[in-house]
């Protein structure tokens, strides 16, 4: 199969180009499109032969449930049984944007798009190009992330075609993605309602819609210390090991320096993924730095991230020595995903 490359402009995209992409999706075929938060590998929802294909595209498991992304918050009605004030007040707030809501499905959503749980998954996602296509292609569009199972998400049209070249239809390339982590997944059937992972919307401003919301991250607890290894799924991962340094601060940074020194001293070539002001640290060390932006600003960090991990594997380290940043903000949904990086690499220091 030859991947077609469609290029639009983010901000307003060709209507023409736009309706081939969509007309492709209505046909059954497989779409990689920008969503604000990384790019999607979408197929027509209602479709399950579309939606099997996805998941041999991805090398995804059958058990791994896909979001479903609709062009318009009333589209809710046709996907999910019943709609709780709680999902319209949230769609109200957040959407457009990258928060996810699970809800109880409807029968006519394909047991292969939700890998056979009674539940959907359902976002209005903010990017142009995305809620373009959603309009053109006139049904829902089912959409993991666009890359091969395992690998970080694609934050650009050039990592999909990286990971996915050959194995789908379509490409529309809008440039790079703003958010930069996937959207957060928000359980609506559990009571307290439960976010499942964190995301673009951060905790603390679902908290103010939903005071009483929890966090159950299936497979990393919090403290990513207390689980066993095998327990945390390699996932977004670079090729490269990558060693996660969390607990205090100021220990975690000076043991993740000192780690760095060890290695480089022993004639390994290293990687660091650090903040700006950690970045200091390694000047003249015979280390590749990748930096995070400063902590203050944890937007930079959420946009980077993806596209970091796989620059550093591209300039072939032995390994990659990260740190966690704070735990508030998009700094949630970062360390999230350095600790399925890690895949259990993980050093706390307290
Ligand atoms: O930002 C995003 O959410 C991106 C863009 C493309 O929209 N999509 C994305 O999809 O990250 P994916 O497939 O990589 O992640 C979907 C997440 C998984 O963690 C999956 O387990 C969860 O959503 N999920 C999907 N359906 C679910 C359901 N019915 N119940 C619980 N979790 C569900
Ligand atoms: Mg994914």
């Amino acid at each position: 199969m030859r991947t077609r490359v469609i290029t639009v402009d983010a901000a307003s995209p060709d209507p023409t180009l736009v309706a081939e992409a969509a007309a492709v999706l209505r046909g059954g075929g497989l779409v990689a499109f920008p969503t604000e938060t990384v790019y999607g590998l979408g197929a027509h929802a209602l479709d399950a032969r579309a939606v099997e294909r996805i998941f041999e595209a991805k090398g995804r498991p059958a058990s791994d449930p896909l979001i479903v992304h609709v062009a318009d918050s009333g589209d809710l009605d046709q996907l999910v049984r019943v709609v709780p004030a709680a999902a319209r007040d949230l769609a109200r707030r957040f959407w457009p944007g990258p928060l996810t809501l699970v809800l109880p499905k409807q029968s006519r959503v394909p047991a292969a798009v939700t890998a056979g749980l009674d539940t959907v998954a359902v976002r209005l996602p903010s990017h142009p190009v995305a809620r373009a296509l959603l309009l053109a292609a006139g049904v829902p569009i089912a959409a993991p992330s666009a890359n091969l199972f395992s690998r970080p998400s694609p934050t650009s049209a050039a990592h999909v075609l990286e990971d996915l070249d050959g194995r789908i239809d379509v490409v529309v390339d809008g440039g790079s993605t703003t958010v930069g982590v996937e959207s957060t997944v928000l359980d609506l059937t559990s009571d307290p309602p439960a976010v499942l992972r964190p995301g673009g919307i951060t905790l603390e401003a679902l908290r103010a819609a939903i005071p009483a919301v929890v966090l159950r991250i299936a497979t990393a607890e919090a403290s990513g210390a207390q689980v066993s290894p095998g327990r945390l799924p390699l996932h977004y991962a670079p090729r490269t090991p990558l060693w996660l340094f969390e607990g205090d601060p100021s220990l975690a940074i000076a043991a993740l320096h000192r780690a760095a020194a060890e290695r480089a001293g022993r004639g390994e070539r290293v990687a660091v993924l650090v903040s700006d002001e950690q970045a200091a640290r390694f000047d003249g060390a015979d280390v590749i730095i990748g930096t995070l932006g400063a902590w203050a600003d944890q937007a930079v960090a959420a946009a980077r991230l993806f596209a970091l991990l796989r620059d550093l594997d591209a300039a072939s380290p032995s390994v990659i020595l990260a740190i966690v940043p704070p735990a508030h903000g998009l700094g949630l949904a970062v360390a999230d995903r350095l600790r399925r990086a890690a895949g259990g690499h993980i050093v706390t220091l307290e």
